[in-house]
């Protein structure tokens, strides 16, 4: 982090790159500059970016690092506020700045009202990602400002001829595909209005000059820490400037900030490369590694999930009868799924009251725990606690502490309704029966879930509903992070409906994430290339299933889905008291298989392979050894997929096979691929382990 006093302007360098902003002559904070690497002088003789187009209709106005109401400014505002007198919108002075090892924090106000505002930029110093976020404050003392909007930062592409946008889209069961389009001349709006970051769009957005790819080519990629609505507006205008804005909260949202009172957004992270979609994903997965996650050294084990085996039919003879088989296959934790408490037997009851099912569960959860640490395994267990049936004790007891508003429906899905955590009364009722079931039989792991969007979401009776939206989410947040203290063994899997809440605020406190309902291997690998955009394999959870797949149909051979599941951390869901001896035989060898590689994959860098079309593959990198899976879904024409060329080999060395001892010249293995020997038909995988022969 440097600083020209003369210039007013200010330099962060991240190990590749640039990024410098400067204080205009009203104060206003100006982005200059963000991508290769600069001094502080060569940034001081970059010239402010102005609309080349000036008229009676445009300002000359540069580009602003959180452009308000105000002035000639037209574009998307990131932070919109109201006095109490009516005045909109913010003029800015600036009253100084700090800098904090990598962490700066440029301080303005409002020149007439008591608004302030603090701009954050902070650097690891190890990578490229630069984290942003807002804080604001009303330090009068009498009057509240209303928040329309707050984002936490706005980010800016340099000027090039062409521009284009990456992003995620999917729905439940088709998560994260993902999109690569002209960014219009327009303004493009990437939300949630779902309170949770949802599978249809995730709060991840990168820009190219269309010329990018896999591994080459500028990319300036940004990503939300926020796991309720959110909203990223993009706005490519007619003269080529293309900038976006991105904080938490949709649109029509607003906020009354009380005399004295501050709002902090969460993060919105940025990140510049001239190396390619791959190269932007590594540098996003080592900064979730060494900025995100809380045991990112640890290696995930592979788990047993009980859900496709038994959907709601829970009971623990048929929990134990699965654990035997998990336990003998090398599986390392076992999960109970949903169908365990109260009286849920189907969808429509008993969510909120989380006590053993007593038919299910006549000694409780102790017998069952026990065995299955007995059996060598730790115990997780399913968990939503965010919602409720309306046929429950706890609807029947407090249906106040339900989203809804007077006049008004509440709208059922998946017959349940959401508890609105940002009462202080619902969360600590939350907390306290989570703290009671981990502490209890010593839970190892929840895979928490939340399975529909907020709807009706009003607050009767308090004076500034609209903080729900923000105050559920730190709710959840809260939860965790005190469970979590409390409990230091704890692990949690983050779970919507499959992957509806996946970024990178809810990582900052789980340990992995359930990436799709959908466990069809061929689906999966699309979903899974969407995934590793911006979220690293270790949090990935994947889990093997029956053929046909329960939401497909389609049939699949047991190494395929094995070999799909391992490009993440694996689990196995199929129902293990149907499988035959030999499909058990192979699982037990494929997880071992998957013990041999697992500390690349997880752990390693991740590259990914392309085919020829019919064949899509990932290369695992740590240190010299490497692993490569590649899956062929469908076999067009017959035809023998080309071999799969790999990224991340040196030219110069060769390469040994650990399992065959065969040799390959790196040179060969970069020009012309290595041989995977397919098993003819569909649904052909091969899973290669090499090393660096002279260390072989
Ligand atoms: C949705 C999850 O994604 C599934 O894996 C399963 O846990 C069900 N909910 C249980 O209701």
């Amino acid at each position: 982090m440097l600083f020209h006093p003369d210039h007013r302007l200010w330099l962060l360098r991240g190990a590749t790159s640039a990024y410098a902003i400067r204080l205009a002559e009203d104060d206003s904070v100006r982005h200059v500059h963000w991508g290769a690497v600069l001094t502080l002088d060569q940034a001081a003789e970059l010239p402010e970016r102005v609309s080349p187009a000036a008229s009676s209709f445009e300002a000359e106005a540069g580009v602003d690092e959180l452009a308000v109401e105000g002035g000639a400014r037209f574009g998307p505002p990131s932070l919109l506020v109201r006095f109490a007198d009516g005045t909109r919108g913010v003029e800015w002075r600036y009253t100084g700045h700090d800098i904090d090892g990598g962490h700066l924090r440029i301080h303005l106000r409002d020149r007439h009202y008591p608004l302030h505002v603090t701009l954050n930029y902070r650097m690891h110093g190890d990578g490229d990602v630069i984290e942003r976020w807002t804080n604001v404050e009303n330090r009068g003392d009498d009057a509240p400002v209303t928040v329309l909007r707050c984002d936490s930062a706005a980010w800016a592409a340099p000027h090039r001829p062409h521009y284009r946008m990456s992003h995620l889209v999917g729905g439940w069961n088709s998560e994260f595909q993902v999109r690569r389009t002209d960014v219009p001349v327009a303004e493009t709006v990437l939300t949630s209005r779902r309170g949770m970051t949802s599978h249809h769009a995730n709060p991840w957005l990168a820009v190219d000059d269309g010329t990018a790819c896999e591994d080459h080519g500028e990319v300036w990629s940004t990503a939300l820490a926020w796991s309720g609505s959110w909203r990223i507006s993009l706005h490519r205008d007619p003269v080529g400037r293309t900038t976006w804005t991105g904080g938490f909260g949709h649109e029509g949202l607003s906020w009354s900030l009380a005399p004295g009172e501050a709002l902090e957004t969460p993060v919105f992270a940025g990140l510049y490369t001239a190396n390619g979609f791959g190269a932007a994903s590594r540098a996003w997965h080592a900064h979730v590694r060494a900025h995100v996650l809380a045991h990112p050294d640890e290696t995930r084990p592979v788990l047993y999930n009980s859900w496709e085996a038994t959907g709601f039919d829970v009971d623990e003879a048929g929990q134990l009868a699965l654990a035997a088989r998990a336990a003998s296959l090398g599986v390392e934790m076992f999960v109970m799924d949903d169908g365990w408490f109260g009286g849920r037997r189907s969808e429509r009851a008993g969510l909120g009251d989380w006590t053993p099912n007593p038919d299910g569960f006549p000694s409780g959860l102790g017998p069952l725990a026990a065995e299955v640490r007995r059996l060598g395994m730790r115990f997780g267990i399913w968990v939503e606690p965010e919602m409720v049936n309306p046929d429950s004790d706890l609807y029947r007891a407090h249906p106040d502490w339900v989203l809804h508003m007077a006049n008004r429906d509440r709208t059922e899905m998946r017959h349940q309704l959401v508890l609105n955590l940002a009462r202080p009364d619902a969360a600590a009722w939350t907390h306290a029966w989570l703290d009671r079931l981990v502490a209890e039989h010593a839970i190892d792991f929840l895979k928490w879930d939340a399975n529909r969007p907020f709807t009706e979401a009003g607050w009767p009776g308090h004076e500034d509903p609209d903080r729900l939206w923000i105050e559920h989410t730190r709710s959840v947040y809260r939860i965790m992070d005190r469970l979590r203290a409390d409990h230091p063994g704890l692990r949690i899997e983050a779970c919507s409906g499959g992957g509806g809440r996946a970024d990178l605020g809810i990582l900052a406190r789980t340990d992995q994430i359930w990436a799709s309902d959908n466990t069809d291997p061929v689906d999966r690998i699309g979903i899974q290339h969407g995934f590793s955009q911006l979220y690293p394999a270790q949090v990935m959870s994947a889990w093997v299933t029956d053929s046909p797949n329960v939401a497909t149909g389609r049939r699949t051979p047991l190494r395929f889905r094995f070999h799909v599941a391992m490009a993440g951390a694996p689990g196995i869901g199929g129902d293990l008291t149907t499988w035959t001896q030999e499909e058990l035989k192979e699982s037990a060898e494929l997880v071992a298989a998957y013990k041999r590689i697992r500390h690349v994959v997880q752990h390693g860098e991740q590259h990914r392979l392309r085919g020829d079309g019919t064949l899509a593959g990932v290369e695992y990198v740590r240190e010299d050894e490497h692993v490569v899976i590649a899956w062929c879904p469908t076999r067009a024409f017959g035809h023998t997929p080309a071999p799969l060329r790999l990224a991340a080999v040196r030219p110069d060395a060769v390469y040994r096979d650990l399992d065959t001892g065969a040799t390959y010249p790196g040179a060969l293995l970069l020009q012309s691929g290595l041989p995977l020997g397919l098993p003819p038909g569909d649904h052909a995988s091969a899973l290669v382990r090499l090393r660096r022969a002279d260390q072989v």
